[in-house]
């Protein structure tokens, strides 16, 4: 018994080795941003040529292929979700965007995205809040953040438009952070 325990104690069990490793869970369930709004967004954030935008939690790709397409910016869609990966990556095709546009699947908690000089969200308020100190610590100066619905508790927003019965939230990286 003391030598099992010994065994065990410097090799894992022979069963949890072959046990396959666990699949990332979305945080939270897939739901679209109806065109409308995605065009919405795309314009309380000023998207224009020069940006890369950076959808956090992407789905169908639909917001990162509308901004390539209609701006011709570079765009990067995150999910953690390879099914939508898979969707994203057809549809990028289907609008001929696939030079601009790249899908990783990644956990977004995770992901590198201080590229991005935009960053679009529609996650849910408890998971904004839980981005923000990384939004606010690595995103450049001036960076702006539009996110579908939901705010950012405290961090109150500079600007906010209703589209099609959604609210859409808006705030830029300050130049000096507190
Ligand atoms: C509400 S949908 C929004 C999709 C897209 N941004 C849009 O507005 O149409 C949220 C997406 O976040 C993805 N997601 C959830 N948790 C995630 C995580 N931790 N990392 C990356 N993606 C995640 C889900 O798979 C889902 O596709």
């Amino acid at each position: 018994m003391a030598l099992a325990a010994a065994l065990l104690a410097v090799a894992p069990h022979p069963l949890l080795a072959q046990a396959p490793a666990r699949t990332a869970q979305p945080d939270v369930i897939y739901v679209p941003t109806p065109h409308e709004v995605v065009d919405d967004m795309l314009r309380l954030a000023n998207v224009h040529k020069g940006d890369v935008l950076y959808d956090l939690g992407s789905g169908d790709g639909r917001i990162a292929i509308a901004a390539a397409k209609k701006f011709g910016i570079k765009a990067v869609g995150i999910d953690i979700d390879p099914q939508r990966i898979r969707e994203a990556n057809e549809n990028a095709k289907k609008a001929g965007v696939t030079d601009l546009v790249e899908f990783r699947q990644e956990d977004l908690f995770k992901a590198d995205f201080k590229e991005a000089t935009v960053v679009t969200l529609y996650l849910l308020p408890d998971l904004n809040v839980k981005l923000r100190p990384r939004l606010w610590e690595e995103l450049k100066p001036g960076t702006r953040i539009v996110s579908h619905q939901f705010d950012m508790g405290t961090w109150k927003p500079e600007k906010r438009l209703e589209s099609n019965g959604r609210t859409v939230y808006f705030w830029t990286i300050p130049a000096k952070k507190k």
